[in-house]
């Protein structure tokens, strides 16, 4: 097995751990011996083993001597685990090779240094960009203490989320849906803008795949949606949480919601009466461990997030089916042409009848 195999499933194994271990990054670790895999594992859990201990405890022969490899740089302080570089330098490990190095200030670099000092060979950046892209939510959050925050939308060829009368169920097929379900799954929190909960009155809940229910996030800045919808009577209520105004949140509709067990956080507003989420964001990342947001929409959320400069990664489902003079995805950002955000295209496939695009800030 070549390294770059050993990383490719060492990836694999990281991927388990998605939707259980954030805000914490997702690891992934295997132990070679002649070429041979003796032990693999992964970050399960948040405040879990790390994936070089579980490997470590799964390995099938004595591991001193053997080549670690990992998908993120060993740990090197003592968290809520013990120090993995001071385990593998206990355990004899003669060689560790790393995808990339920890962004964590914590770690950065400490873990390679303390590795190498005790005389083990490591060898860094195999996998590299594959392992920046596992991992591209906990860099940002420990970088910049904001969440991560993709927008998706399924959208018709000419870019509309909905019909003129604001029908959008469904645009896109089945088989798009069904991803959509398992991203939900994978990202902390999913959030859309206030008419959108009044016109699909969505449930937002992992319903064609397994996987854990994220946070459920909407904007409605003076608390005026219907106490009927599914956001605030269905089983998942205490996964639910409304950003209004800060006059709002202190309002007798905000103890209603409180009282049903609804999350209900003030935020400060523009000259427009806008919500101004960057500050809040910031809060749900620091109160409520939301490392990772999908924005579902409408068209004016999304428009005001990129107007902020606010999107890291786009997910957009394009069924082959044309609207006309439909709701834009972004029909209230109004760039000029050399303003306009250039977007580098990371995948792109079939997805059902529809095409599937995922895209980054370029
Ligand atoms: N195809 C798809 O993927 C998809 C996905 C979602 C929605 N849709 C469709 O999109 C349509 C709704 O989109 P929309 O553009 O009309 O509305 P929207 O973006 O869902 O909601 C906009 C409302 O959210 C509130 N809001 C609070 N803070 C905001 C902020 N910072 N930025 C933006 N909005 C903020 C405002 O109401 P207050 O000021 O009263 O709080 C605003 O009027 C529906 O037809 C829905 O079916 C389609």
């Amino acid at each position: 097995m070549t390294n770059e195999q050993a990383m490719a499933r060492a990836i694999e194994l990281a991927l388990r751990g998605t939707g259980q271990v954030s805000p914490n990054p997702r690891v992934g670790c295997v132990l070679l011996k002649d070429g041979r895999i003796i032990g693999e594992g992964w970050h399960q859990k948040f405040g879990a083993p790390h994936a070089e201990r579980e490997a470590i405890t799964n390995a099938t022969e004595d591991v001193a001597g053997a080549t670690a490899v990992v998908t993120l740089e060993p740990c090197s302080h003592t968290g809520k685990q013990p120090s993995c570089a001071d385990l593998l330098i206990e355990r004899n490990i003669s060689h560790v090779i790393i995808g990339m190095q920890d962004a964590n200030p914590l770690v950065s670099g400490n873990g390679i240094a303390r590795l190498r000092a005790a005389g083990i060979d490591v060898t860094v950046g195999v996998l590299g960009e594959e392992c920046a892209w596992l991992d591209r939510t906990h860099t940002k959050t420990i970088t910049t203490k904001m969440p991560y925050i993709i927008s998706k939308t399924g959208q018709s060829l000419d870019g509309c989320i909905a019909s003129h009368s604001l029908e959008s169920q469904w645009i896109t097929s089945q088989g798009s849906r069904q991803v959509v379900h398992a991203l939900r799954a994978e990202f902390d929190a999913v959030m859309i803008g206030k008419t959108t909960a009044l016109v699909d009155n969505p449930a937002l809940t992992v319903r064609h795949v397994e996987g854990r229910q994220p946070w459920r996030i909407v904007l409605d800045t003076s608390l005026e949606l219907p106490p009927t919808l599914q956001l605030f009577t269905d089983e998942f209520t205490t996964k639910t949480i409304v950003i209004c105004g800060n006059t709002a949140a202190t309002s007798p509709n905000a103890r209603l919601l409180r009282e049903s067990g609804i999350q209900v956080l003030g935020c400060d507003t523009d000259s427009h009466g806008i919500l101004i989420l960057r500050n809040t964001f910031r809060e749900m990342l620091q109160d409520y461990g939301i490392a990772s947001i999908m924005v579902e929409g409408g068209s004016q959320l999304l428009s005001s997030l990129l107007q902020e400069n606010l999107i890291d990664e786009y997910h957009f489902f394009i069924a082959p089916i044309i609207l006309g003079g439909g709701k834009q995805v972004f029909g209230n950002f109004l760039p000029t042409l050399a303003l306009a955000p250039k977007l580098r295209v990371v995948s792109s496939e079939k997805c059902g009848e529809d095409w599937y695009v995922v895209a980054v800030a370029g």
